[in-house]
């Protein structure tokens, strides 16, 4: 499928009803473990990179679906800190895809206002891939569209090790007061800053685990998982976890269904 996709076309205003989406109720922002390429190219007697290169694949659909329906956040997680235990050849390979996916998908995704981010360890990452990231970062930086969040050498531990030096450091220079650390200064510390916390987080083939992902901004996400392959996972995939989502009540730890943050901010 390509990005003239007739219901691309359509996209922006149209009701979502015929995809049984409520515009009215919708994630702001939605996280992904993509789980299951390994998985999917043994099954076909294929390379495990193979499956990698058909994820590829399912990248673009999704973030043309999410964009679609009008989630404004879409964060995906393409290579964790332990990633790099796998052969070396995977490694490379998976190196490879973000600046092979960019060179190929930035122009349109400049067209229809995605704005491209990078969350993860960036200095590990080879010259290439950080390269190819940074370029569509600067080309995409003033738009306003969907925000497509590559999370790269990523590991939620070090992202928060990384923010509690950073906070240590503006108490010793007396910059910050222990007692005036707060969330908020926690939140502002991480990669994530500015960005809504995801409220929902989606793992693919069927694996029930975080892995390290976003552990501080997932804290009241409504969780769903699927036995699809990453490969498999289609536009119909995520409006259904899009479904299940509007379908919960959440509720914050209360009654109600303000973010924590909302409540504050109303006090
Ligand atoms: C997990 O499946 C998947 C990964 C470690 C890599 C995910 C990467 C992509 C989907 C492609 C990224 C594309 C872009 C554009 C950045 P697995 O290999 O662990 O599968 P398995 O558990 O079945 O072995």
């Amino acid at each position: 499928m390509g990005w003239m996709n007739p219901r691309w076309g359509m996209r922006k205003g149209q009701p979502l009803s015929s995809l049984h989406v409520n515009p009215g109720n919708l994630p702001r922002h939605v996280a992904i473990i993509m789980d299951g390429n390994g998985r999917w190219a043994h099954r076909r007697g294929l390379p495990r990179v193979a499956g990698h290169r058909a994820g590829m694949k399912a990248v673009k659909e999704v973030t043309r679906a999410a964009d679609e329906i009008g989630i404004q956040v879409l964060t995906l997680y393409a290579f964790s800190t332990e990633n790099w235990k796998r052969p070396r050849e995977e490694v490379d390979y998976l190196m490879r895809l973000p600046q092979e996916f960019l060179d190929r998908e930035l122009q349109e995704l400049d067209e229809h206002g995605v704005r491209v981010r990078l969350i993860g360890e960036t200095d590990g990452l080879p010259p290439h891939t950080l390269r190819a990231v940074e370029a569509a970062m600067g080309r995409t930086r003033n738009n306003t569209g969907l925000i497509l969040n590559f999370a790269l050498n990523y590991g939620a531990r070090a992202e928060l090790v990384n923010a509690v030096r950073s906070i240590a450091r503006r108490v010793k220079d007396g910059e910050l007061r222990p007692e005036d650390v707060d969330e908020a200064t926690i939140s502002a510390a991480l990669q994530t800053r500015g960005l809504p916390d995801p409220d929902l987080l989606i793992r693919t083939s069927g694996e029930l685990r975080i892995s390290n992902f976003l552990l501080w901004q997932i804290a009241y996400s409504e969780l769903w998982f699927t036995d699809v392959l990453w490969p498999d996972f289609t536009r119909e995939h995520l409006f259904e976890a899009v479904r299940a989502y509007q379908s919960r009540q959440r509720r914050f730890g209360g009654v109600d269904s303000l973010p924590p943050s909302d409540v504050h901010s109303g006090q």
